[in-house]
């Protein structure tokens, strides 16, 4: 099958396409989605079976408004509600009971769910026109570094897929900060965008951080992640780099220089395999050390 590609204007198009039952990848503010009416239980299906993903691993929906978040979730917290008005549309996906009616096959079993307003006029048309959330994980082969533009899609899916959305790079590129709202305390699963910090400052109390025992919380935290094909080393000092594919601050002679910091990451990564490299050094520097999501991220490239 030929993959269409379609502008931002072309939306109808693209809703008409997931009624039908295909997915459609989409463009969102921090990656590319690959998405799928959530009550639609074949084309959830599909969606795993494309990417190769194990189905344990929960999807998130994604919502353009709070109705719609009703729809989906069972009893709603008051922290729901503090963070959703501060930070929706936005890089927070909140997990929440789950309603009855969700097909277990989006949760990958669990009874809870995560929910995200995504902050990308596209992907808000998209879920308005289809008139349900739509479901979506990265729009990557699992293990394989998220898209953070349309031509990433292709590479994953090119001939796989029917339609995807180009709407340009994405802002943040990389996913989402992850928070239950299940236990006692709000536990953040998936560090992102959003900081720890912020959210603390919302909901006036310190939140827990999931530790060695993510896997039981989030299933997609046992799995290997954002992988490009070359091994990364992460180095200290200029002496140690090994590699000719170099990602820092600055850029050092004689290596392939590529600046270090979230929005790119992926396209990097995607980069030194499209151009053959035998390896990635990323020399990093003390205010990358610093940045929680971006460091998260490396270290499981790098299979840390
Ligand atoms: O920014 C994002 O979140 C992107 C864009 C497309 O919205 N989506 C994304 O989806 O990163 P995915 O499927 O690649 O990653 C979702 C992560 C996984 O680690 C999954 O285990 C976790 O969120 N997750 C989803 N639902 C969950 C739930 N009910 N309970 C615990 N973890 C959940
Ligand atoms: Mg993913």
């Amino acid at each position: 099958m030929k993959t269409l590609v379609l502008t931002e204007d072309e939306i109808r198009i693209a809703a008409a396409i997931l009624r039908r039952g295909e997915p459609v990848a989409m463009p969102t503010e921090t990656v590319y989605g690959l998405a799928a009416p959530i009550f639609d239980v074949n084309a959830v299906k599909k969606i795993f079976t494309m990417k190769g993903r194990p189905s344990d691993n929960p999807l998130i929906a994604h919502i353009s408004s709070l109705e719609m978040a009703g729809q989906i979730a069972g009893s709603l917290p008051l922290p729901f509600f503090l963070l959703a008005d501060r930070f929706w549309p936005g890089p927070l996906t909140l997990v929440v009971p789950k309603a009855r009616e969700v097909p277990r096959e989006v949760s990958g079993g669990s009874d809870t769910i995560g929910i995200r307003m995504p902050c990308h006029e596209a992907a808000l048309a998209l879920i308005e026109a289809v008139g349900q959330p739509l479901v979506a994980p990265s729009a990557n082969i699992s293990g394989r570094p998220s898209p953070t533009s349309a031509k990433h899609v292709l590479e994953d899916f090119e001939g796989n897929l029917s339609a995807l959305i180009d709407g340009g790079p994405c802002e943040h590129g990389i996913e989402s900060t992850v928070l239950s709202l299940i236990g006692p305390i709000p536990m953040l699963l998936r560090p992102g965008s959003i900081e720890r910090e912020e959210l603390e400052d919302v909901l006036g109390i310190e939140i827990e951080e999931a530790g060695s025992d993510a896997p039981l919380h989030s299933p997609g935290m046992k799995y290997r992640h954002y992988a490009p094909k070359a091994p990364i080393e992460i180095v200290f000092s200029p002496e140690e780099i090994q590699n000719s594919f170099v990602i820092s601050k600055e850029a050092i002679k004689p290596y392939l220089h590529r600046p270090l910091n979230a929005r790119h990451l992926y396209a990097h990564l995607r980069e030194a395999d499209a151009i053959g490299a035998d390896g990635i050094s990323v020399l990093l520097d003390p205010i990358s050390a610093k940045n929680t999501a971006l460091m998260n991220r490396l270290s499981k490239a790098a299979g840390k």
